[in-house]
């Protein structure tokens, strides 16, 4: 968890709004699809919560309209070209103090660009909002390991959805 201290949902929540404009800010120039926000799609965490898997870090999943199947989670089915997810994160030091995070993407390509990993291009954002690594560009292999998990559930189209407690239902 380095460092990162536990909050309740309530306190984690509030952290992430403290922590929101900032969070637009770093990640507003962040090449994602055709450069849209992230931010402004459709958030579907009922709240912000701790995933040990991304760091241990708070994190928040949003959807673009090409992904709005995420909606039914495990009957999704094969997202279409162009859906994109995007998970921010952040961590809390023990003063209280929020800190933006690395910013995790993953968007679906067309048939054939990474069959093993479903056509999805994983894309990993630093705190400064610049790119660190991504499928088939920069640094290739520092999202590997990425790929290397998320190929557990590729019976479902690689996509883990977020712990039942915390989803949007509708
Ligand atoms: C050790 C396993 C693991 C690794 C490594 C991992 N993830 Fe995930 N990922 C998960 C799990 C589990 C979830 C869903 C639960 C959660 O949010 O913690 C998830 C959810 C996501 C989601 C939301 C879409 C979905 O699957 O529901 C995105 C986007 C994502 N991860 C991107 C990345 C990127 C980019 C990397 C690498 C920089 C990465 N992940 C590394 C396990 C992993």
């Amino acid at each position: 968890m380095g460092g990162n201290a536990e909050l309740s949902d309530e306190e984690a929540e509030k952290a992430y709004n403290q922590l929101i404009n900032k969070i637009r800010n770093v990640y507003a120039n962040a090449e994602i699809g055709n450069n849209s926000m992230f931010l402004n799609w459709k958030r579907y965490n009922t709240s912000t919560y701790a995933s040990g898997t991304h760091g241990g870090r708070y994190v928040n999943n949003y959807a673009n309209k090409e992904a709005s199947n995420y909606s039914k989670y495990e009957e999704a089915g094969i997202m279409p070209v162009g859906a994109i997810i995007a998970k921010d994160s952040f961590t809390v030091d023990m003063h209280g103090k929020p800190q933006v995070g690395p910013l995790f993407v993953m968007e679906k390509m067309e048939a054939g660009f990474r069959e093993d990993a479903g056509d999805w291009k994983y894309s990993l954002y630093m705190p400064d909002g610049s790119l660190f690594a991504v499928s088939g560009g920069k640094n290739s292999d520092g999202v590997e390991f990425c790929v290397s998990c998320h190929v557990a559930v590729a019976d479902y189209d690689h996509l883990f959805f977020l712990p039942p407690e915390y989803r949007v239902s509708h």
